[in-house]
């Protein structure tokens, strides 16, 4: 049997990757390699993972129906997948929306109906984001709380990766989970994210761009708490027809402030800070409640800012020779 990650030289994907193959498992991971923000840091991560005992990697573009087709003939053995492969980002959704319905919709769909082929799935998870909540003042986020207006077309798409998920559960007794993810940081992060964006330009000595006067508060969320909730999740399907979502978030909401403060102490330099307005899409506050991850998959995240932050500029330094 094996698993399957889509999006595996993304930064989620990358570590799901190394952890399901960790565990022994054979994971066959795929990625369109598409020119991202940053294709060096992505490319780095397909070598990275290169070598792993029991991993196989492909190059392939979700939403070539094709393609995926002709991938699950030759591994019939797939039993889950982890499907991380999507276009990420609310600010670069306002540039950039028709690749989002590509990348988010059409991927899904694409995958929702070729993945029936496979004899022994047993359950696909999928990423959310906290961005379905979008303008909600009810905090923390609840997975009871309505969803039905979100600020960003990408929080749209993600969304209706949900409602999809629902009726081909239902229509085809698939098993899904769509996990709302709260603003994921970590070694081998993202470079259009704050944690990356902060530490490259504090470390250099450059101006940081902070939104809205700082005034802005997320739950930061360690990569390792949220590959420990993935394979919680995978590790524990639903009944078949049944689709799930579920927040995996750090249950804390942080002040942007103290977040550059634990990079200025991690990093030992100060930043130099540019005030911007608010942008469009971008939301004040996101904060988790993670009850019922916690109840059906014992989710419990462990790792703070501070230490979270000293682990990313400690990887940064040390990946970039600095
Ligand atoms: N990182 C976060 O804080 C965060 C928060 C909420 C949700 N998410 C979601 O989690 C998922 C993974 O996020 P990430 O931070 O690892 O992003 P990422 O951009 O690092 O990784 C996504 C990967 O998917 C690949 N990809 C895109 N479209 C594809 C397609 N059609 N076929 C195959 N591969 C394709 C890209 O090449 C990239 O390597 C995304 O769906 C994202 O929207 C991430």
């Amino acid at each position: 049997m094996a698993a399957l990650v889509t999006g595996v030289a993304g930064f989620i994907g990358f570590h799901v990757a190394h952890a399901l193959a960790a565990r022994g498992e054979a994971v066959i991971g795929i990625d369109s390699m598409q020119r991202s923000h940053n294709p060096a840091l992505t490319e780095g991560r397909r070598k990275a993972l290169a070598g792993i005992e029991g991993f196989t990697f492909a190059q392939v573009d979700v939403a070539d129906a094709g393609a995926m087709e002709r991938l699950f003939k030759e591994h019939p053995d797939i039993d889950r997948i982890v499907h991380l492969a999507g276009q990420a980002g609310v600010r670069y959704s306002v540039e950039n929306p028709y690749i989002y319905l590509r990348n988010n919709i059409e991927a899904f769909v694409v995958l929702l109906e070729t993945c029936r082929a496979l004899p022994a799935l047993k359950h696909l998870a999928y990423a959310s984001s906290s961005s379905v909540y979008g303008a909600n003042a009810k905090l923390p986020f609840s997975i009871e709380d309505r969803t039905d207006s979100p600020v960003s077309l990408y929080g749209a798409t993600k969304k209706a990766m949900e409602v999809i998920g629902h009726s081909h559960a239902r229509m085809y007794g698939l098993r899904l989970s769509g996990l709302r993810f709260f603003t994921v940081y970590g070694p081998w992060g993202r470079p259009d994210m704050a944690a990356y964006m902060f530490t490259e330009k504090i470390i250099a000595g450059t101006p940081i761009q902070v939104y809205n006067r700082g005034e802005m508060r997320r739950d930061f969320t360690y990569i390792d708490d949220i590959v420990a909730g993935i394979l919680g999740c995978l590790d524990r399907p639903p009944a078949a027809g049944v689709h799930r979502v579920y927040n995996l978030g750090n249950n804390r909401s942080e002040d942007l402030t103290d977040f550059i403060a634990a990079i200025e102490r991690a990093a030992g330099r100060k930043a130099i800070v540019e005030y911007l307005p608010m942008q469009p899409g971008d939301m004040t506050e996101t904060y988790a409640d993670i009850e019922a991850s916690r109840r059906d998959f014992g989710f419990a995240p462990q790792i703070g800012i501070g230490e979270g932050m000293a682990r990313f500029v400690a990887w940064y330094r040390d990946y970039y020779r600095l």
